[in-house]
């Protein structure tokens, strides 16, 4: 089943004939069901706007997303409020917790705000905490806990709403090699047990290795596309080499 279907995703930063910038240029792209998708390019290549717009957090100039079969500009405001509460779950570079906030707190807010009773919102931050593996932590705040804690907290809140689709922007950006792995050894979990759709950006051909495919977009436009075949560390040299070809600025964050 396809999730995310984009036709010719035009977006212009600025005014058209003063400075515009085209920060994407014509990206199609089909996204199936299940699939664990790096996207990768140097800095400025429109990675994140590219999240963005298929995420409904921004239009495109011109050109179309669909989500599961619907035109994501046909929704309104509150159905498109509603899709990004429901349907997708946001996991970010620098964590995004609240400070005030427990980890069991952060992790239900997203049910909180969609006012779900409150026995339904213990029953699953219960089995989103054991799965994440949170037990001793679930009572600390934010600021008591290391970057990988802080990063699995984020995972759990973008998780309990069962999204379809989990973007994630440089997750891996502000950790240590291991807790990076660590990140990375949850998102292949979630994507293999929970039947999760992942798109992730990422600069980290470590992180990217374990994706099953890659986009690479250069100058807002998708220069190539490769597939994991199965071997990690294969696919970890075929990222390396793609990136040497494309060449500019892939390691600025
Ligand atoms: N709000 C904005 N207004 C104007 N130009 C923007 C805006 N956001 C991004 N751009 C420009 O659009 C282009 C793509 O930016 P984008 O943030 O998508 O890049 P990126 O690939 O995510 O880069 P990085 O790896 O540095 O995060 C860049 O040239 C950037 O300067
Ligand atoms: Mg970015």
């Amino acid at each position: 089943m396809i999730v995310i279907q984009t036709e010719k995703i035009n977006k212009m930063y600025g005014e058209i004939e003063k400075n515009s910038i085209n920060a994407l240029a014509d990206v199609d792209l089909i996204i199936e069901q299940k699939e664990f998708v790096g996207i990768m390019g140097s800095s400025g290549s429109g990675k994140t706007t590219l999240l963005n717009i298929l995420s409904g957090f921004d239009h495109p100039t011109t050109g179309s997303v669909q989500i599961c079969g619907k035109n994501l500009q046909d929704f309104g405001d509150d159905e498109l409020a509603e899709f990004r509460r429901d349907d997708i779950g946001f996991v970010f570079q620098d964590f995004q917790l609240l400070d005030s906030l427990t980890v069991k707190e952060n992790i239900v807010l997203p049910l909180i705000l969609a006012k779900k009773q409150s026995d339904i919102i213990e029953k699953k931050a219960h089995d989103i905490i054991d799965y994440l593996g949170l037990n001793k932590i679930f009572n600390k705040h934010p600021y008591e806990i290391s970057g990988g804690e802080k990063q699995r907290t984020a995972v759990g809140r973008s998780l309990i709403t069962n999204p379809k689709i989990i973007f994630a922007d440089e997750p891996t950006g502000n950790l240590d090699s291991k807790s990076s792995k660590n990140i990375m050894d949850l998102f292949c979990k979630l994507n293999t047990e929970k039947e999760s759709t992942i798109l992730m950006v990422t600069h980290d051909p470590f992180a990217a290795s374990f994706c099953k495919r890659i986009v690479f977009l250069f100058d807002g436009k998708i220069h190539s596309i490769i597939k994991n075949n199965g071997d990690r560390e294969e696919f970890f040299d075929h990222i390396i080499k793609c990136q040497a070809d494309i060449g500019g600025v892939f390691n600025d964050i």
